[in-house]
C-alpha cells in the first residue's frame, strides 16, 4: 500500500487504491464530504471525495471527526483545487478508530507548545512535531552517511558505566541497592561492594572515553547515542536525556577537529534542506522567518575563529549590560555566547583555549600551561552546539590534571593506559543532537524537538 507521500506525487490514476491514516479536518456538506487525512508521511495531507450514496456510507461519515483513524478505498484523480495536483475520490470508507470530539484534545486550532507537552502521546499528529519528527529521522541518516562516506567506524559506548567523563558530578546513579536500608561500611560510607556493579556506576555523560580507546586502535570513530545529566538547569536547550554524536580521531590535532565539526555541520544543513523541503518550509514559514536563508548562508560561509581569551576582551568591549560580568577565567554563558555568535562573528564562530579551571581534565594543556586545547562551536539563536577538544596524550600531565580536579586516577587505569602505549595526539568533539535539530528548525525549546523530553521533574510518557 502506497502512502500519502508517494500518492501526493502520483498522476492521476483509475486504479483501486487504498489509503488509510488518521482524520485531520472533515467539511461535510449535502452530497459529498471532504476530508484530509494524514499517515505521518509527509507535511501535507491527502484530500478525499466521498459520495454520500448509500445510508451505509452517510452512517459512517456521522461517526468520522478529526482524529480517527480511517481506511478509504478509490481512485487517484486529477484535483480541482489548487493545492494539490491530485485527490481520492472514495467509494467505500472504513472507520477503523473513532475520536470522539468532546474529548479528543487536538482540535483544528494551533495548540501552544506547552500543552502540547501535556500531551506527547498525541503530538506527533500535529504538523509541526510531524515536521520534526521526519526531519529528526532524516538527520540521524545524515549523521550516519557523513561518517560512514569518510571511514569513520560507528562505536556503540555503553549506557551505563562507572567513570564520569566530565567529571562535573553529574552522573544520574545506577544501583540495586535498597535505598530505605543502604548497607554502610565501618566508617559510615555506602558499602558499594554490595551494589550490582561492585562500585558506584552511573549513566553516561558521553561516550568520549571508550571512544577514545577505539579511536587509538580504528584510527577514526564515531559514536551516536544516549547521555544523561542530572544537570539542574531549566532551560530551552537543557535536557537530562539527550543524544549526542561523537566523533574521535587518532593522529589529530585542534586543527583538523575543527575544520572536521565545520564540515560535518555544514553537511548536516545541506542534507536536511535537501531531503526535507517541504518541513523545512514549514518550518521556514510557521515557526522562524528566514531559517532557509539563514542555514543557506551558514553552509556557504567559513567559521570565524576566535580564542577564549579575544573573545572575553570582546565581550568586554561589548557596548551592553550582561546578567553575568565577564572576567578573565569564567565561564561564557549562553548571552555571551549569543552575543559572540550574532554580534561579532555574525555567523558560526569557534571558540578555542579555555581556561584550563573551566574545562574537563582531559583536555591537552597549553605551553601557556593556563590554558587547553578546547573548542565550542557557538551559533546564532543557540550559542553552543558543539563542544571539543584535542586531548591530553601525555601520561604525566594527564594524571596531573586528574588529580587537580580531584579525580581518583586509579578510576582512571585504562584511560592513562592509553597514554602508555602508543599514545598519539587525539581529537574529538561532541554535536547536541538535539541542540541541532532546534538549530536546524528554529524550534525555541529542546522540549519540542525529542519525541518524549526527560528534564527536572518530568518523565511523564
Ligand atoms: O560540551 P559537552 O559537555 O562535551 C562533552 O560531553 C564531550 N565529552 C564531547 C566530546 O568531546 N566528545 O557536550 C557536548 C554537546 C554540547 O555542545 C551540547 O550541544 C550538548 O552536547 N549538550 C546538551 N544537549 C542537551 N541537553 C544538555 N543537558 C546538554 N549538555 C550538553
Ligand atoms: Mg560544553
Amino acid at each position: 500500500m502506497k502512502r500519502i507521500r508517494e500518492l501526493l506525487q502520483s498522476d492521476p490514476t483509475d486504479q483501486p487504491l487504498i489509503v488509510e491514516g488518521w482524520i485531520r479536518t472533515k467539511r461535510d456538506s449535502k452530497h459529498f464530504c471532504f476530508f484530509e487525512i494524514n499517515d505521518g508521511s509527509s507535511l501535507k495531507s491527502l484530500q478525499v471525495i466521498i459520495d454520500k450514496t448509500s445510508e451505509e456510507i452517510n452512517q459512517t461519515i456521522q461517526r468520522i471527526s478529526t482524529g480517527a483513524s480511517v481506511s478509504f478505498s478509490g481512485i487517484l484523480a486529477e484535483s480541482p483545487g489548487k493545492n494539490q495536483r491530485v485527490e481520492m475520490k472514495a467509494d467505500k470508507v472504513e472507520l477503523i478508530g473513532e475520536a470522539p470530539p468532546e474529548s479528543y484534545p487536538l482540535q483544528k486550532k494551533r495548540h501552544s507548545f506547552e500543552f502540547l507537552r501535556d500531551i506527547a502521546h498525541l503530538r506527533p499528529r500535529t504538523n509541526t512535531l510531524g515536521a520534526v519528527t521526519r526531519v529528526r529521522s532524516a538527520l540521524s541518516h545524515g549523521v550516519h552517511s557523513f561518517f560512514q562516506e569518510r571511514g569513520f567506524l560507528y562505536i556503540h559506548t555503553p549506557i551505563i558505566t562507572a567513570s564520569d567523563c566530565e567529571g562535573a558530578g553529574e552522573m544520574f546513579q545506577v544501583t540495586t541497592l535498597p535505598l530505605g536500608d543502604v548497607p554502610k561500611q565501618k566508617k559510615g560510607d555506602v558499602d558499594y561492594t554490595q551494589d550490582f556493579f561492585g562500585k558506584p556506576a552511573g549513566l553516561t555523560v558521553s561516550g568520549q572515553l571508550e571512544g577514545e580507546i577505539y579511536a587509538l586502535a580504528m584510527k577514526h570513530i564515531y559514536t551516536f547515542g544516549p547521555t544523561f545529566r542530572a544537570e539542574n538547569s531549566n532551560t530551552s536547550r537543557h535536557l537530562a536525556e539527550f543524544w549526542m554524536i561523537e566523533p574521535e580521531m587518532a593522529f589529530c590535532t585542534l586543527d583538523g577537529n575543527m575544520a572536521l565539526a565545520e564540515e560535518f555541520l555544514k553537511y548536516l544543513f545541506r542534507y536536511v534542506l535537501e531531503h526535507c523541503g517541504d518541513d523545512m518550509e514549514f518550518f521556514n514559514q510557521w515557526i522562524h522567518k528566514g531559517l532557509i536563508d539563514s542555514l543557506q548562508g551558514v553552509v556557504e560561509s567559513t567559521f570565524t575563529h576566535l580564542t577564549y581569551t579575544d573573545a572575553v576582551r570582546e565581550l568586554k568591549g561589548a557596548n551592553r549590560e550582561f546578567d553575568y560580568p565577564v572576567s578573565w577565567g569564567v565561564d561564557l554563558q549562553s548571552e555571551h555566547e549569543k552575543y559572540l555568535t550574532e554580534e561579532v562573528c555574525k555567523g558560526p564562530v569557534i571558540v578555542t583555549d579555555y581556561p584550563r579551571e573551566i574545562k574537563a581534565f582531559y583536555m591537552k594543556l597549553n605551553d601557556d600551561e593556563k590554558t587547553v586545547r578546547a573548542m565550542d562551536v557557538l551559533v546564532p539563536r543557540l550559542g553552543e552546539i558543539i563542544g571539543g577538544s584535542e586531548r591530553e596524550d601525555r601520561y604525566d600531565l594527564l594524571l596531573r590534571r586528574l588529580k587537580d580536579q580531584g579525580l581518583n586516577p586509579d578510576d582512571y587505569w585504562w584511560y592513562l593506559d592509553l597514554r602508555r602505549y602508543g599514545s598519539v595526539p587525539h581529537s574529538g568533539f561532541g554535536l547536541g543532537f538535539e541542540r541541532a535539530i532546534q538549530y536546524i528548525t528554529g524550534m525555541q525549546n529542546i522540549r519540542d524537538v525529542i519525541p518524549f523530553p526527560r528534564t527536572v521533574r518530568n518523565a511523564e510518557f
